[in-house]
């Protein structure tokens, strides 16, 4: 099949090691983050929050996370040019949910006298997913997910090489991102940047997929 999708899924892959010389050019990156922030979110609720590291005191700062486990990850907070932590809200309030409402009113999308019944209504299922002390983190870090699938195939289009994460210290994050996570929780996250030509060793690897029979059924 030839199509440019499909070349670039297909070459795209989990890069094992970076080249530490080559950073991202920040008008690409500026592309990956409206990329990322237009990434579609169950009841456009957008329950996430991405922390973008690129500088070298940030690098170390994520570099000390690694001290504890998941180790064969940890080379990548440095040699990798950027590193995005994804993270959501593991409470996600009715008051979230107005900040976006709010925005439609503006655009003209929402009409303010039905405000507040799409507000009950979409929150109802927010609600649905929520435990008796409103915490609906499985279905907010879902959401990342799909920020984080977009950007994979985002930056493949971009010719930029990219290691999706979750080989990494949740909470050892937690506390060393604490100001700029605001309570959100990161269990995941994204490093980019140019392989290593010599050490990577996924480079060049044929695509490893299960067959199309067995992953689709059509009716
Ligand atoms: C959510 C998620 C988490 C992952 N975590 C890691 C990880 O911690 N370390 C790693 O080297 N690869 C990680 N991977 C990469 C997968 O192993 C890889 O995507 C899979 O083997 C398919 O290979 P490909 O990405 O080269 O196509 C992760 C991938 C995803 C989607």
């Amino acid at each position: 099949m030839s199509h440019q999708i499909i070349e670039d899924l297909t070459s795209r892959y989990t890069t094992k090691k970076y080249d530490r010389n080559r950073r991202i050019p920040p008008q690409d990156i500026a592309i990956i983050k409206e990329a990322i922030r237009l990434s579609a979110s169950s009841i456009n609720s957008q329950p996430w929050r991405f922390i973008l590291i690129e500088s070298e005191a940030g690098k170390a700062r994520l570099d000390a996370t690694f001290k504890n486990k998941y180790q064969p990850n940890q080379h990548h907070a440095t040699d990798a040019s950027h590193i995005i932590l994804f993270a959501h809200n593991p409470i996600y309030k009715k008051e979230d949910y107005k900040k976006v409402l709010d925005i439609n009113v503006a655009l003209g999308r929402l009409k303010p006298e039905v405000y507040d019944d799409v507000l009950n209504g979409a929150f109802h299922f927010a609600a649905l997913h929520s435990d008796e002390n409103g915490c609906n983190a499985s279905w907010t870090k879902a959401q990342t997910y799909i920020a984080l699938g977009n950007a994979l195939h985002v930056v493949a289009r971009m010719g930029i090489d990219a290691t999706p994460m979750e080989g990494i210290d949740s909470e050892l994050i937690a506390e060393e991102f604490a100001d700029e996570l605001g309570g959100y929780v990161c269990d995941v996250a994204l490093a980019m940047g140019y392989h290593s030509q010599q050490l990577d060793r996924n480079f060049g690897q044929p695509k490893s997929r299960l067959a199309m029979e067995d992953v689709f059924k059509v009716v």
